[in-house]
């Protein structure tokens, strides 16, 4: 049998909601599955693929029209002017294949990949199922969420082989500057290490711009950009979670062929009318975006201010991008972050996922708002009243 998936846990934040789902009326905010439907036009075009008999295999790494497509966005809307062709563009089953194969692509086993703790769970295990080691650095909240810079440039050693970003955040909400970016680009150029950024909130962002490290490489050799790739999803920007697809960018011959293969023996490409629904969001009406990022802000602001009300949960920093609080549990709450999370499902129908399940032992609780703007507000008002036997 194979010995590294032993080491792959699944993910915790399935446990909370297999346990919240068998309660009446549940508080979704353990989920970051937008509440918005997939927009009408984009829903349209796989019908019309569908009705078209598009129905076919399709090639592994994407259809043209849709390559196309993403080439176009990612030279407007993520500055990334140095790519050359949409061949440097690999379709992909969602921002997590996107992920998979990427560091299948890279990593040898024993590999280390520095990584941010809190972090999505499946970024880790998937450097783990492909053999890499987390070489783990705590976000601070005094530090807005965002790296020590200086810290992870000591955290480096000759087995480092990756640095692993997220921004927006999950689950923290951070996001990294331009100045964070351009310095944590220098130290990878420094110490010759590929960059993974994984931006799949990048239209979920609220008081600042989102910046594609990508986009600061132009002034680098080619050998430099070679070693970044990108991966962005559908999920999250167009609400289309459940059609799974995403994609990888990386301008590197060497990586090019390594992710073909992959994603040819993990799944022989994308469903092709899904293909035709991507090809419609990206190049049709981009009015969702804003839309659906005007609602996460108020979204954001209520449940920011309702996470503070209590006093067993703290919040320092707004947070600045994706849809989720993530608060610290004060002395306030008597147990750790699981009894505080099983509490409120079993007392409250509320959905709310450990800190634990993000790599962070310090004891913390993840609130999702992709849900809808009242169930946010039910869920604020449980909370008030949660506080008074949490206290007890
Ligand atoms: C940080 C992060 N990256 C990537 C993804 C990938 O999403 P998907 O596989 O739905 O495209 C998610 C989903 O929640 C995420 O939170």
């Amino acid at each position: 049998m194979n010995t590294l998936l032993p080491q792959v846990v699944f993910e915790g934040i399935v446990t909370v909601r297999d346990r919240l789902l068998q309660m009446p009326d549940p508080l979704r905010l353990e989920s970051g599955d937008p509440s918005f439907d997939t927009p009408d036009h984009v829903k349209e075009a796989a019908t019309k693929a569908l009705r078209d008999n598009l129905t076919h295999y399709a090639p592994s790494t994407g259809i043209k029209p849709l390559r196309e497509a993403m080439f176009a966005k990612l030279q407007k809307k993520n500055g990334m002017t140095y790519l050359k062709s949409p061949d440097q563009i690999f379709v992909t089953a969602g921002g997590m294949h996107a992920l998979y194969c990427t560091f299948r692509s890279i990593l040898n086993e024993g590999d280390e990949v520095l990584f941010q703790v809190p972090n999505w769970t499946a970024t880790g295990q998937i450097i783990i199922a492909a053999g890499g080691k987390l070489n783990r650095l705590k976000l601070r909240p005094e530090l807005g969420y965002r790296w020590d810079l200086n810290e992870l440039e000591s955290r480096i050693t000759p087995r480092t082989k990756a640095v692993a970003i997220n921004t927006p955040h999950n689950p923290t909400g951070g996001v990294m500057f331009r100045e964070d970016l351009e310095r944590l680009l220098e130290i990878a150029v420094k110490h010759d290490l590929y960059v993974v950024s994984d931006e799949a909130y990048e239209d979920v962002i609220y008081d600042t711009e989102h910046v594609s490290i990508a986009s600061l490489a132009e002034r680098y050799p080619k050998s430099v950009q070679d070693k970044i790739i990108t991966a962005f999803t559908f999920s999250k920007s167009f609400a289309m979670s459940g059609w799974r697809l995403g994609y990888a960018v990386c301008s590197g011959e060497k990586f090019s062929e390594n992710i073909k293969k992959m994603i040819l023996y993990t799944a022989n490409g994308i469903s092709t009318p899904t293909q035709w629904a991507g090809v419609a969001a990206l190049t049709g009406p981009q009015d969702c975006i804003t839309t659906m990022r005007a609602a996460y802000r108020e979204r954001r602001d209520l449940l920011f201010a309702g996470v503070n009300q209590t006093d067993f949960l703290r919040c320092e920093v707004a947070p600045q991008g994706a849809f989720y609080v993530y608060a610290r549990i004060t002395p306030a709450w008597n147990g750790n972050a699981w009894d505080l999370s099983n509490y409120l499902i079993d007392n409250f129908s509320l959905g709310a996922i450990p800190g634990d399940i993000f790599y962070d032992d310090t004891p913390s609780i993840r609130f999702a708002y992709a849900c809808k703007t009242d169930m946010i507000r039910r869920a604020i008002q449980t909370l008030a009243s949660a506080g008074k036997p949490a206290r007890a």
